[in-house]
């Protein structure tokens, strides 16, 4: 047991925060940093606000989540201690922007002052991020830990900044969302999507339709990690109990989280269906919907009846029981109109309403339950296939493939939530397949390739729209499908640290978003991270297109994708070039030196790379050096995809040459040279 040289490091570490920028993600409007220090001390106390008796409770409870030291509490009417104060108020002339805040730390106090009470927490969470991570530690080991005094103005960008969950894959137990909940007010974020139904399980008490849960809620099976058509035969599910719900709300609510509920329909609905078959299409042959057992889109969707109508109406009147959202997501996605296609009603309904074709009976659907959730002061939003066939006239349209049904929307008078499959799909990758994959098969993902950087470089605003259009986006938001989260530690590691790159997008103005400067914010946040044992994924450093000392490449062969050929000599490991094609005779990567080898060297080249990444080795070619560039000389043959020999000093050229056609591709992975 080694705890003393553990503590001092971190008090080294905050000391050493003195000339890195303060470790704040969302970046604040305005920090500025006045000099000198505030110490904490055993007498610290809280006075507030009796507005802010909420906030005041919960910064006191985060405190000492942290520290391990209960502040004294103190409402506004007892006097001032005068010294060793956090202050929470609300500015009584209202003159900051709305969910503002100001925060002054000098030497004696620090005072926090909301526009209103969003703004003041959100002040309150600015100051949880300035206290040292892992500080229980610190406050053992240290008299009076101290934060830098610093002058803050803030303000959000967008008042949609939201994270979505998508329970209906993999149920995820009731503590774990409040984790997520409580993540999400750390970094600011004030919209929690709640997707709530899938084909795979439907979530939610209703107590009308009880079956949507003792049937609804359970599958047979479902696809293990690393065998997507295959089946596990293990039963899995669960729901939330309406007294869950009120819980999770209220949970949310105190932590300025609006939950906007999603039911999806009328596709996504096989569980619905599968508990109450009279909701489907059961007027078509072959008709038998079961609680899917494999991922994908699935045929199943509700029929546009009024017994389906009036199962909306019920569903919604419970839900809006439970969630104060002003907005309700309907779905809308991904409903397949097979069904539709076959079933006789479906016709009678076309027949009767004037309906061309099927997308005409998805915007009726549409149409239909947003006049049921208007019916109940609420507001409909759904993904951007409500589009199909016309939009209802008051709906919001959160856009997921891309931004094209966002920028539609928009022009056309809608409030929009950006939230772009290319930029804000945390189910996607982090890093590389093969590296994940590389780290076991749990860390299968559904596919693609999001960065971190790549999350951060986005702007909710398209440049495409005019002053006036881009009012209509409301803000941004990450989605994290579930598919491939079989429990809460694989959801923490893909949202985590990209979460806290959407925080910033959907915060802070993007004229001060500086990425290289996030990075380093972002160390100290992954403390806080590490602190309370979240299972975050790291920083993906995104390739660049270049040698790692100059040196030029020189190929006949295209790269796939990013994997350009300077990759194969760019220090790293984890990179590499992979070339686009069959192979032909005399297909080459060159390097060109920036200066001659100074002495004999040993060079190494493995092509293929591990066996996840298709084997795609060279089987037949040459390591061939020179120094002039045009008389070769031959240093080894490749063997098993590799080649290994030694270059004389003054070679000026290294060249991979294949010698026999191949239909495989080619992988080459760093080349080394020692
Ligand atoms: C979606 O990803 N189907 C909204």
């Amino acid at each position: 047991m080694k705890p003393i040289p553990i503590i001092l490091s971190l008090v080294a570490s905050l000391a050493a925060r003195a000339s890195d920028p303060l470790p704040l993600i969302p970046l604040p409007a305005s920090v500025e940093l006045t000099g000198g220090t505030f110490p904490f001390t055993s007498a610290t106390g809280i006075r507030y606000n009796p507005e802010l008796a909420e906030e005041a409770k919960l910064l006191a409870a985060d405190f000492k989540k942290l520290t391990g030291v209960e502040p004294a509490m103190a409402i506004n009417k007892t006097r001032s201690t005068g010294l060793s104060e956090i202050l929470l108020d609300i500015n009584p002339k209202a003159d900051l922007p709305e969910s503002g805040y100001l925060m002054e730390v000098t030497p004696e106090a620090i005072r926090i002052i909301g526009n209103d009470a969003a703004g003041a927490f959100y002040g309150t969470r600015t100051l949880l991020q300035l206290l040292p991570p892992s500080s229980a530690e610190i406050w053992k080991a240290t008299k009076n830990p101290e934060i830098p005094d610093v002058r803050i103005t803030d303000q959000p960008r967008f008042g949609w900044r939201g994270t979505m969950l998508d329970v209906g894959r993999h149920f995820m137990p009731a503590d774990d969302v409040k984790t997520l909940i409580d993540w999400m007010a750390f970094h600011k974020l004030n919209v929690f999507h709640w997707h709530l139904t899938e084909d795979q399980g439907w979530r939610i008490e209703i107590k009308k339709y009880p079956k949507l849960t003792s049937v609804g809620a359970y599958r047979a099976s479902s696809p293990p990690y690393g065998d997507r058509t295959g089946s596990d035969g293990v039963r899995l599910g669960g729901f939330y109990t309406q007294g869950q719900i009120k819980e999770i709300v209220a949970y949310a609510t105190a932590r300025h989280i609006t939950i906007v509920p999603e039911i999806d329909m009328p596709g996504h609905m096989s569980a619905a269906i599968a508990a109450y078959p009279e909701l489907g299409n059961s007027d078509i042959p072959d008709y038998a919907p079961i609680v899917q057992t494999k991922w994908g889109v699935h045929p199943y969707t509700l029929a546009p009846t009024e017994e389906t109508f009036r199962f909306v109406d019920d569903v919604f009147t419970e839900l809006c029981a439970l969630f104060p959202s002003k907005y309700i997501h309907m779905g809308g996605d991904e409903a397949p109109k097979t069904q539709w296609d076959k079933s006789p009603r479906v016709r009678e309904l076309m027949k009767k309403e004037g309906l061309e074709n099927l997308h005409d009976v998805q915007s009726y659907f549409v149409k239909r339950v947003e006049k049921i959730l208007a019916a109940k002061g609420r507001k409909l939003i759904g993904w951007d296939e409500i589009r199909e066939g016309g939009l209802s006239p008051d709906a919001t349209v959160m856009s997921w493939r891309g931004e094209a049904g966002g920028i539609a929307s928009a022009k056309e008078g809608h409030d929009v939530v950006m939230t772009p499959n290319t930029h804000m799909y945390f189910d996607y990758y982090q890093a590389p397949a093969a590296q994940e994959h590389a780290r076991g098969k749990d860390h299968e993902a559904i596919g693609g390739l999001l960065t971190i950087d790549k999350v951060y470089s986005y702007n909710p605003v398209p440049s495409d729209l005019s002053e006036s259009e881009a009012r209509h986006v409301l803000g941004v938001q990450a989605n994290l499908w579930g598919e491939y989260f079989k429990d809460f530690k694989k959801v923490e590691y893909h949202a985590f640290p990209r979460l806290a790159a959407v925080a910033e997008v959907a915060w802070s103005a993007p004229e001060r978003k500086n990425y290289q400067d996030f990075l380093l914010r972002l160390d100290g946040i992954m403390k806080f991270y590490d602190a309370a044992g979240v299972a975050h994924g790291e920083v993906y450093q995104t390739p660049v297109r270049k040698t790692k000392d100059g040196t030029t490449v020189e190929t006949s062969l295209g790269a796939h994708d990013d994997h350009w050929a300077e990759l194969a000599f760019d220090g790293r490991k984890d990179t590499f070039f992979w070339a686009t094609r069959a192979l032909k005779a005399d297909d080459h990567l060159k390097l060109h030196f920036k200066a001659p080898l100074e002495k004999e060297s040993l060079v190494k080249v493995v092509t293929g790379g591990p066996a996840s990444r298709n084997g795609d080795k060279l089987d037949h070619g040459v390591l061939e050096c020179s120094s002039d560039g045009s008389s070769w000389q031959e240093i080894a043959k490749f063997e098993d995809g590799g080649a290994k020999g030694k270059i004389p000093a003054g070679t000026n050229h290294l060249r991979i040459r294949v010698t026999v056609a191949q239909s495989n591709w080619l992988i080459v992975d760093e080349i080394g040279i020692d």
